[in-house]
């Protein structure tokens, strides 16, 4: 075996088709249901929200979907992106396993949101949408959907949780030099936002407030907005599949095939993005690859959450889903991850974790910011801090390797760089964080308020 690092695709590699894993796990859609009716939703009641494109790619059972040829040119700014082989970490943590990952910090707004965002900037505008609406959390999934509206000539207005947006103007100013207007959430524009600052004029807010917010904008222009979501649905895990498909290709150049497969999980969307094409090879291949999902202690929605219907924001105006949930009114601690403070999790992902295709492990965060200096002072990546939680999970499993004298093969989904993360990193390095873990009786009292919908 040779000593290469980096393994590179070339421009003609890059992906022509996303892949749909409801094609070949058809149980992993489960339905949809209208927040006031309980019914199932109709594609009349989602066109409020979303271009008719993005809804039927939603509901298909197709196993591939072209690529189109305006997605691929923006794509190709930054994809292929680069798998490479953790070498300097592997010594470092002098382990018998050998890790790669797949870097999509390399992305122009730094992350693997663009990947999602520009299919969904291409595909409002083609259906004529002049304007979207969005929510962010930490920022990333707000600039990549800035950028992608900017190249689109799609005007954009995001929802930023106010607590990021005080903690990370630099990410507001990013969004703002695409041209979109940035909100601090919750904001006085609209009923639910009003509600929130009536109860409590000092709201911190939440990703769960801010969707409400975005919907509410969207669901009220009468036509003229629609709504983005970074996050979740069907159609968003399938345009990150092109991370997945790629480090495929990318696998077979370094000769190795993983044993295990680690992405975090907000919303789901980076991790199957890497993972649904290893379980398509599990399917059909009869590959063993262990795909591992890893979510903070603190917003613990696989691991201690319940597998039930629920709304998938907090003013219940968004579709009720089927997913693991700490129930919509969950107030997600201040953790630094802020892309993974979500009360639910990708229908999707729950259904083939519940069915034992995936597994979920939760790490706390002074570990997870310990794995990512280790990962920093080898690999000179500051990675973001959700990303960090895959890192953690990564040395975990290098160490097992060791302890029991196995060469395991891992890859894992560098989901972002923390460039604009440092206050994060600050507050870790002078000894401010703390460590949190959910209280059950929390999220208990939390579950009480889930809509009562007889399961399906
Ligand atoms: C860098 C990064 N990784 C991961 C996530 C979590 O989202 P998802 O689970 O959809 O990949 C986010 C969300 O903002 C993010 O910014």
């Amino acid at each position: 075996m040779s000593d290469q690092t980096r393994f590179l695709l070339s421009e003609s590699d890059l992906p022509k088709f996303w892949y749909n894993i409801l094609g070949d796990v058809p149980s992993a859609q489960t339905p949809v249901l209208n927040p006031q009716t309980f019914e199932p939703v109709t594609p009349d009641f989602m066109s409020v929200l979303f271009p008719m494109s993005l809804i039927l790619q939603e509901i298909s059972t197709e196993r591939f979907i072209e690529i189109p040829q305006e997605v691929r040119e923006i794509y190709k700014l930054y994809r292929p992106t680069p798998l490479i082989r953790a070498r300097r970490f592997e010594k470092a943590l002098d382990t018998t396993a050998h890790i790669y990952y797949k870097h999509e910090g390399l992305s122009p707004v730094g992350s693997h949101k663009p990947n999602t965002a520009i299919p969904q900037a291409f595909y409002n505008k083609i259906e004529g949408v002049k304007a979207m609406t969005t929510e962010t959390g930490a920022g990333q999934w707000g600039s990549a959907l800035a950028m992608a509206c900017n190249f689109f000539g799609v005007d954009l207005e995001v929802y930023m949780v106010k607590v990021s947006y005080q903690q990370k103007p630099y990410r507001r100013i990013l969004m703002e030099a695409f041209g979109a207007q940035v909100f601090a959430s919750p904001t006085n524009l609209t009923d639910f936002g009003r509600s929130i600052l009536a109860m409590d004029p000092n709201s911190p807010g939440s990703l769960g407030i801010a969707i409400s917010e975005a919907v509410e904008v969207a669901a009220k222009s009468g036509g003229k907005k629609k709504y983005g979501l970074g996050s979740v649905l069907n159609h968003v895990l399938m345009h990150q599949t092109v991370i997945g498909e790629e480090a495929l290709k990318q696998m077979d150049l370094a000769g190795e095939y993983p044993d295990v497969v680690i992405g975090c999980v907000g919303g789901g969307s980076n991790f199957g993005g890497i993972a649904y094409p290893f379980l398509r090879n599990n399917l059909k291949e009869g590959k063993r690859t262990r795909l591992l999902a890893v979510e903070p202690k603190a917003t613990p929605s696989l691991t201690k959450g319940l597998y039930t219907f629920d709304y998938g924001d907090s003013a219940k105006m968004a579709p009720i889903v089927k997913m693991y949930t700490l129930g919509h009114d969950f107030v997600p601690p201040p953790i630094h991850a802020g892309g993974l403070r979500y009360h639910g999790m990708a229908p999707s992902i729950c259904a083939l974790y519940d069915a034992g295709y995936i597994e979920a492990v939760a790490v706390p965060q002074l570990s997870t910011f310990d794995a990512a200096l280790q990962f920093t002072r080898a690999e000179g990546i500051i990675p973001a801090p959700e990303s960090a939680h895959a890192i953690r999970t990564a040395i975990d499993e290098a160490l097992d390797a060791k302890a029991k004298g196995e060469k395991r093969v891992i890859l894992f989904n560098l989901s972002g760089n923390g460039n604009f993360d440092m206050e994060s990193y600050q507050s870790y390095l002078s000894g401010k964080l703390e460590d949190y873990e959910y209280p059950k009786e929390a999220i208990e009292t939390s579950l009480k308020k889930l809509p009562q919908v007889e399961l399906v």
